[in-house]
């Protein structure tokens, strides 16, 4: 068995900030073993309270951050309710009609279903989510909408579930902080957008390394803050990963008021394309 990347494991506490609300359910050391398996666990117990989310108006959700009331209006309660972003990347992709689109860490489906508005009915969208949990909830939300052009599949966004060259935008919110391997992501992005295909992100990322016991904490590791790569870094991995005419769209501190380690926190909103040739 590997090592636990958390090394000393500190449990997760009912306040982790990207998606509070989602910690209801007890987790034990074994099944902080893996970050996957805490990953799962967070975003599983989400997608089972998104209804009860969806309906209280104390808590503030993704949606009521970064969406606006029209896109919003569009949108199932459940998928509102299980939103957990930290940027609009599909109000700026520009998603064109008869294009494909593939959202990585699709959750309750929030930004396919904006898309899938978007590409109509000669486009495609997939969802890709590796709990299982978020993938039913998302095709419970398909079909109240009524959606023929979303599907959503299990699988990780380190291995995408999709044939090379196929895809003309990757979009992803708040889902890359959470995976130990953002290289293999992007290289991943790569092998599946087409030719001149283009990718728009937002993300959790850092302006410093943060703290060791901050990385080693399973609640901010599962809260999209523990992995937040550093900028510089995260932006090299995109150009490593061979992509071009790379924008940073939006960088905005996520705690503003903070004078503690969470000043170091940033909202990345990223587009980059793949070389036409
Ligand atoms: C913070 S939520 C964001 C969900 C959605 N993008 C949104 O804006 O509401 C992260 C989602 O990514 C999924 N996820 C996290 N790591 C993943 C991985 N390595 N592969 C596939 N899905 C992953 C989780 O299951 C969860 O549904």
């Amino acid at each position: 068995m590997e090592k636990s990347p958390f090394g000393i494991l500190t449990p997760i506490s009912a306040d982790a900030a990207c998606c509070s609300g989602a910690n209801d359910a007890e987790i034990t050391n074994a099944q902080l073993d893996s970050i996957t398996a805490a990953v799962q666990h967070q975003y599983g117990a989400l997608a089972t309270n998104a209804a009860v989310r969806a309906t209280d108006g104390s808590i503030v959700k993704a949606t009521d951050k970064f969406y606006s009331d029209e896109q919003r209006s569009v949108l199932p309660d459940e998928a509102a309710g299980a939103s957990a972003g930290c940027g609009n990347p599909v109000g700026i992709a520009d998603a064109l009609p008869g294009e494909t689109v593939l959202d990585l860490g699709s959750g309750g489906g929030i930004d396919c279903f904006l898309a899938a508005k978007e590409v109509g009915p000669g486009g495609h969208v997939i969802g890709i989510d590796m709990t299982p949990r978020m993938i039913e909830l998302a095709q419970k939300n398909a079909a109240s909408l009524g959606t023929e052009n979303v599907v959503f599949k299990l699988g990780h966004i380190e291995s995408i579930p999709q044939p090379d060259n196929t895809v003309d935008l990757v979009i992803s919110n708040c889902v890359i902080a959470l995976s130990e391997q953002k290289d293999r992501v992007f290289s991943e992005i790569h092998r599946i957008l087409k030719p001149g295909g283009r990718f728009v992100i937002s993300d959790m990322v850092t302006s410093h390394a943060l703290p060791a016991d901050v990385q080693a904490s399973a609640t901010e590791w599962v809260a999209c803050v523990g992995g937040a790569a550093v900028m510089s870094e995260y932006l090299e991995m995109v150009n490593d990963a061979g992509f071009g005419n790379v924008d940073v769209i939006k960088s905005v501190p996520s705690y503003p008021d903070s004078d503690d380690w969470r000043s170091l926190m940033i909202n990345l909103t990223l587009r980059a394309f793949k070389p036409a040739s």
